[in-house]
């Protein structure tokens, strides 16, 4: 008899821690995140941003899916999301075109998505109920208007400059702002010359193989813009492959602001980054306990960027968290 007691008394302890455990995780919010991939520097820096906000000690379960560069595999995770029933959904999208089905879904289901990154191309701005990240047009124009400021700290104002552009993704909204920011400057600077521009996927390897075929066909590049570091550092592999150097021979400029670009800058291979900042974790949970206390959230959230070079990089550098 003794035995059976204890054993009833020991089911219903075990029932109740149970019962604890499923009533923990019932509070915790559930947030389904689509990321674009794993293709550079910021992109680590950012699925580590969430991973470390999204906490079940934090009071969150995140349902992290990685894309891998590919929208329809973004497209299936938002429907898996809906399935799961999420809280929320987070949408880092790899192009700006093809949400209005799949969003639409999304609200039907009564699931409010959050962009974050990158930004949607959709009539209905109903689809989603904020957006956090970075002014791509502006990181294009901070680009050219660093190079105006160096060609005059280095008398080089009344040259005729050569500059080549190596693009992101064709179709994000990271290249169409940057290269459109670039362009809109160099229309009104008729001594800047856009010999080529050619995607390089916003990856190193790829940003190599675009410089080398550049540097075949134009012997007197100036200037590299690259829509990212990583693409930066596969140009200045391609670059010393040539026989030239970095920083040197041709000047380089590139965005993200990663340590590494810090570092690239301090050795002189690299002599400009614009920032686009990665960590908006925490910009996203701030959105999200927004919504759940019914608080008004703005729509258009722009992040404060800098730009960095041989006059600032070395104070940043030891602050940098990327
Ligand atoms: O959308 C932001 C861009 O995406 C970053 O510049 C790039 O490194 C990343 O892959």
């Amino acid at each position: 008899m003794k035995k059976v007691i204890s054993l009833l008394v020991f089911v219903l302890l075990l029932s109740g821690v149970f019962a604890v455990a499923v009533s923990a995780a019932d509070d915790l919010i559930v947030v389904g995140y689509s990321q674009v991939g794993a293709e550079s520097d910021w992109r680590t820096a950012n699925t580590e941003s969430f991973k470390s906000t999204f906490t079940e000690e934090n009071g969150y379960k995140l349902i992290f899916d990685d894309a891998m560069q590919k929208p329809e595999n973004q497209i299936k995770a938002i429907r898996n999301f809906i399935q799961q029933e999420v809280d929320y959904i987070v949408l880092a999208p790899i192009v700006e075109t093809g949400w209005e089905t799949v969003l639409g879904e999304a609200k039907a289901a009564g699931i409010p998505v959050i962009l974050s990154d990158r930004m949607i191309k959709v009539t209905d701005d109903s689809l989603y109920v904020a957006w956090v990240g970075g002014n791509f047009i502006k990181e294009g124009h901070n680009a050219i208007e660093w190079l105006d400021n160096y060609l005059k700290e280095n008398g080089r104002d009344n040259e005729d400059i050569n500059i080549v552009l190596l693009q992101g993704t064709i179709g994000s909204s990271a290249q169409i702002g940057r290269t459109q920011g670039v362009e809109e400057l160099l229309a009104d600077r008729p001594k800047y010359h856009l010999l080529a521009k050619q995607t390089g996927e916003f990856t190193q390897a790829k940003g190599q193989e675009v410089m080398e075929s550049f540097l075949k066909s134009y012997p007197d590049i100036d200037v590299v813009i690259a829509e990212n570091d990583d693409m930066g550092y596969g140009a200045m592999e391609a670059i010393r492959a040539a026989g030239k150097v970095p920083g040197k021979d041709i000047i380089m400029i590139s965005y993200d602001a990663g340590r590494r670009a810090f570092e690239a800058i301090l050795k002189g291979d690299l002599n400009a980054t614009i920032e686009c900042n990665p960590l908006h974790g925490p910009r996203v949970a701030e959105i999200i306990q927004k919504l759940e206390k019914g608080e008004p959230v703005e729509k258009i959230q722009y992040v404060d960027e800098g730009v960095f070079d041989i006059k600032n990089a070395a104070e940043v550098l030891p602050t940098r968290a990327y």
